[in-house]
């Protein structure tokens, strides 16, 4: 992009270009990995309800630290992993990328390293907050590998080290031991290891948020985008240490999570239940897809998460990509020579993606 003269735009902003999935209207939605299902008609009336009550008060500022959210957040985590975390433990924010980019505020002097490929918002973010970032390395199939990982950050040593798992857009995740072991690295070194867990509530593995009482080096990010179906609503949260939720009110806008937020989220927690019914389904989907993949002659990677990255098609990624969205199937290239990343639809956009490569294979 060429910027003109007259703007002063930062020197190390004008290479890159916007981050930005095709925003395409297609019959088959499968490039975001968003969640197929929408709000029934209960929920529907349930967030209309708290969001109007909301309204009546909306000439006030919001709760700026969203106590009564954070709460309920830690209570779910409790619940699904285990933990004892309390509201001190949560920090939440417009989406995970907003607390991707508060960390970069709060402790990005220095250096970042990241396993490439993975989520490339880390590195984009990295950019924009002016911290060098390092593309580390994985194993040529694309798994996670610790020795590696390890090796890195005694060279680099850097401050802030992200692992995503299961990894976006790989679908592969790291077990807990290996995190536990390179979490113990990062911190004779004085640095954080952040954890992405945007997915982790499609994986079997057990979550790093089980670590963060015990190193309080490690912070990790969950979304409400995903699994709970609730990506338009813009709900990211990390569990961390209360020393690192302190820090992220140093970097927080003022009143940053809308009240209609707040009470959007909040009712959603209280349906967490049902919103996360259709986890098992879409795992279920997600099997039977890479099912249809091989017996397409296609070969997908093993995925603990709601997308499946395929190969061993003839045509180049881009032109496949764009047949594809030729009959109304959109997917993501995610700029991975011979690679598309699929997302897991429902039953009807999973089909249409199938019939799709089938005539054009
Ligand atoms: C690994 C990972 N982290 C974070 C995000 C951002 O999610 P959100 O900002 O919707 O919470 C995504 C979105 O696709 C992701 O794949």
């Amino acid at each position: 992009m060429s910027w003109p003269t007259w703007l002063p735009l930062r020197k190390d902003l004008q290479p890159l270009t916007p981050y930005g999935a095709p925003q395409i209207p297609a019959d088959a939605t499968l490039n975001t990995n968003e969640n197929p299902y929408p709000p029934s008609l209960e929920l529907q009336n349930a967030i209309g309800q708290a969001v109007g009550k909301v309204a009546t008060t909306l000439n006030r500022y919001p709760d700026r630290d969203a106590d009564v959210l954070r709460a309920k957040l830690a209570t779910y985590i409790n619940e699904a992993s285990s933990t004892q975390v309390h509201v001190e433990n949560i920090w939440a924010a417009n989406g995970s990328n907003e607390i991707i980019q508060s960390i970069f505020l709060a402790f990005g002097d220095g250096t970042a390293l990241g396993f490439t490929p993975s989520y490339s918002m880390h590195s984009l973010i990295a950019k924009v907050a002016g911290t060098n970032w390092i593309d580390g390395a994985r194993n040529s199939d694309f798994t996670f590998n610790l020795d590696l990982a390890i090796q890195a950050v005694q060279t680099h040593k850097p401050v802030l080290t992200f692992i995503t798992t299961p990894n976006n857009p790989t679908g592969d995740s790291i077990t807990l031991s290996d995190i536990s072991a390179l979490a113990d690295i990062v911190a004779e070194h004085g640095g954080l290891l952040i954890v992405d867990e945007a997915y982790a509530e499609f994986s079997q593995e057990t979550s790093a948020t089980t670590l963060v009482t015990k190193k309080p080096h490690v912070i990790v990010i969950r979304t409400m985008s995903k699994a709970f179906a609730f990506a338009g609503a813009r709900l990211g949260y990390l569990v961390a240490d209360a020393n690192v939720v302190d820090s992220m009110m140093l970097v927080r806008l003022p009143y940053h999570l809308s009240a209609l937020t707040q009470a959007a989220a909040e009712v959603a927690l209280d349906h967490r239940r049902e919103l996360l019914a259709g986890v098992q389904s879409l795992i279920h989907a997600r099997e039977a897809l890479a099912l249809s993949l091989h017996e397409l002659g296609l070969k997908s990677l093993p995925s603990s998460a709601n997308f499946l990255l395929f190969t061993g098609f003839s045509a180049s990624a881009p032109q496949l990509w764009a047949s594809l969205l030729e009959k109304g199937v959109l997917i993501r290239d995610v700029g991975l020579s011979g690679y598309l990343r699929v997302t897991i639809g429902n039953e009807a956009e999973n089909k249409r993606f199938i019939d799709a490569l089938e005539q054009l294979l």
